[in-house]
């Protein structure tokens, strides 16, 4: 079996693992707020793991919120910020390859709050462009509430300028906010030397528990919580914490840190596979292969079978792959993110997703290399588009 489907969401990595293993046997389970004993070590492990994130991710433990994930955090911070903007301020930029979480919530202040959103262009490699920010910063001026551009995609893996768009925002008095959602776990990340003023992850892209994750906010001073609750962490998000899940999250980035020496093995790896594909079907496009991605991430197009039907026979030989995102793959259309690129139907709708862990590499591709051809070879005889 080959699981291939990293940035949808990652496996229980092997510490973590045997973390929850010693962790069912104990009775230490119960309410991290209270003042029993048991409580106290529970609110131990949590503070502990707070300092773990901090210590890994190049921030203070004051700065780290724990919570249930991303799309929580992303909700949180863009509440906090257009909350509390300036009374003339209505404008929203942001990309047109965010996930689904971004646009989901700017259509609510859109059609609900009256804001009006605009979008920043892409290259053909999948980058924001940052003149084009430019110059709707410039267009817009201090009507700007909220700059809103994630730093890695979730579908071709691209890197975005986000230190770039952040410092241009910054240069304008302008907030920024860029979803760090693919980045935490899968690259190396320091939230002091990102120029960034929020970030958020979510612990199952990071082979933690789902449904844990936390926000690293600057000055946690100036954060309006969207989960109201007791005093639990300082009053930034109330709700009994999933102590268990935070554990795991720290567990996850001890690892992870451990995996960081594989990182270019995993990416000259997925190069020569890469080179393999395109050298058997000269036809094929990877997305974004000239600019800087996570090592483990391929968006691949071969015109002519549809990416569903790829994905599907793949899983009859036990792979696992995504044709897009995990949370958009029964969409059978070309994807909004390849859209923005200027990527056609006939491409477009040829496209698997392959993304793997930090700790995979040769093996791995040299199967999904042998697979994905004998797939191909199998379904073009019997059906194309
Ligand atoms: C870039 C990005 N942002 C946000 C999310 C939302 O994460 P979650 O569903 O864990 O809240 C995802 C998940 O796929 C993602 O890839």
């Amino acid at each position: 079996m080959i699981y291939a489907e990293y940035n949808g969401s990652s496996p229980l990595l092997p510490s973590v693992k045997d973390f929850l293993k010693k962790r069912m046997e104990t009775h230490l389970f119960g309410n991290p707020n209270a003042i029993h004993s048991i409580g106290q070590k529970l609110s131990s492990g949590m503070e502990k793991s707070r300092t773990v994130v901090a210590e890994k991710l190049g921030c203070h433990p004051d700065q780290v919120i724990f919570n249930s994930g991303a799309s929580e955090g992303i909700s949180n911070i863009l509440f906090s910020i257009l909350e509390q903007r300036k009374e003339n301020q209505n404008i929203i930029i942001t990309s047109p390859i965010e996930h689904a979480v971004i646009p989901n919530a700017l259509n609510y202040y859109q059609t609900k709050k009256g804001f009006q959103v605009e979008m920043v262009q892409i290259d053909e490699y999948g980058r924001v462009i940052p003149e084009s920010l430019e110059k709707l910063l410039s267009l817009f001026g201090d009507k700007v509430a909220l700059v809103t551009i994630m730093a890695v995609n979730n579908e071709t893996g691209v890197f975005q300028p986000f230190e770039l768009l952040a410092e241009i925002c910054k240069s304008r008095q302008v907030e920024f906010f860029s979803d760090t959602t693919q980045l935490i776990g899968k690259a190396p990340f320091n939230f002091l030397d990102s120029n960034l003023d929020y970030a958020v992850c979510s612990g199952h892209k990071l082979g933690a528990l789902t449904g844990s994750g936390f926000m690293l906010v600057k000055d946690p001073t100036q954060l309006l919580p969207l989960v109201f609750g007791s005093t639990q962490e300082k009053g930034h998000r109330g709700g009994t914490q999933h102590y268990l899940g935070i554990e795991t999250l720290a567990i996850a980035l001890k690892e992870f840190a451990e995996h960081l020496p594989n990182l270019p093995r995993l990416e000259e790896s997925k190069f020569k596979f890469e080179n393999d594909i395109k050298n058997t079907f000269p036809q094929a496009r990877v997305f974004g292969d000239q600019v800087k991605r996570l090592p483990g991430t391929t968006l691949i197009g071969i015109p002519g079978i549809h990416g569903q039907a790829i994905q599907i026979e793949l899983e009859s030989n036990d792979i696992f792959v995504a044709t897009s995102a995990a949370c958009s793959d029964n969409q059978p259309e070309t994807s909004k993110v390849l859209k923005a690129m200027g990527v056609t139907d006939d491409v477009g709708r040829g496209v698997i997703r392959i993304s793997l862990g930090c700790h995979q590499g040769e093996a791995e591709y040299a199967l999904l290399a042998k697979n994905l051809k004998a797939a191909y070879n199998k379904l073009s005889k019997i059906h194309s588009y």
